[in-house]
């Protein structure tokens, strides 16, 4: 299976996903794309091998669907079998994700279905919420909010601020999506929750 990984920042889940294809995985990374040309991730990419490309939103203003044309355009040339959201930060509209869904993941830094959207750790401090952690889901029309396919766990400790937060959860996204995108690859969608 070929897999193509969309990034916007640092990429760590990215490298994370790229270090765990080898071997007798089913699956390899065939693009790191980035829709921000400085994002950290590329460089990361190219460390490893991988092709990468930048497809930048912003010349296309508010014409989301013009930008998820060359979005969709340069993704299909590496043929990619599954995508992989990434810390990637647009939000994808229906025509973008139609043409994908059932071969496309994303990670969110909350425990689905609470805390969609952004800011979820301090969400979730605020509300005084005893556990924190990540879900990976496939990604349909709604944001934040297809079938789960992994979630992995966390308590909040005294103290805890969202960056402490943010940082032992990220170590679990780290884990989880890997776990999980073996898994898709072999065609099994049975959910998977660590520890
Ligand atoms: C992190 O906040 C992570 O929780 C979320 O995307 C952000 C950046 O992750 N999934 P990465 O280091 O770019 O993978």
């Amino acid at each position: 299976k070929r897999v193509a990984i969309l990034i916007s920042g640092s990429g760590s889940n990215m490298v994370s996903l790229v270090e765990s294809m080898t071997g007798d995985h089913p699956a390899r990374a065939c693009l790191v794309l980035s829709n921000n040309h400085d994002a950290g991730g590329l460089r990361k990419a190219a460390d490893r091998g991988v092709d990468t490309a930048v497809v930048d939103h912003r010349p296309y203003g508010e014409d989301r669907a013009a930008f998820e044309d060359i979005l969709h355009a340069r993704l299909t040339e590496a043929r990619p079998d599954i995508l992989c959201l990434a810390g990637f930060m647009r939000v994808l509209t229906e025509g973008f994700v139609s043409r994908w869904q059932g071969r496309m993941l994303n990670i969110h830094p909350s425990l689905l279905p609470k805390y969609r959207g952004l800011n979820t750790h301090a969400r979730a401090l605020q509300a005084g919420d005893t556990k924190a952690g990540c879900t990976v889901h496939e990604v349909t029309p709604a944001l934040d909010d297809g079938p789960i396919l992994g979630q992995a766990e966390v308590a909040i400790e005294a103290g805890e601020t969202a960056e402490t937060l943010a940082a032992r959860v990220l170590e679990l996204e780290h884990i989880l999506y890997p776990a999980v995108l073996r898994r898709f690859a072999a065609g099994d969608r049975r959910m998977i929750t660590l520890p």
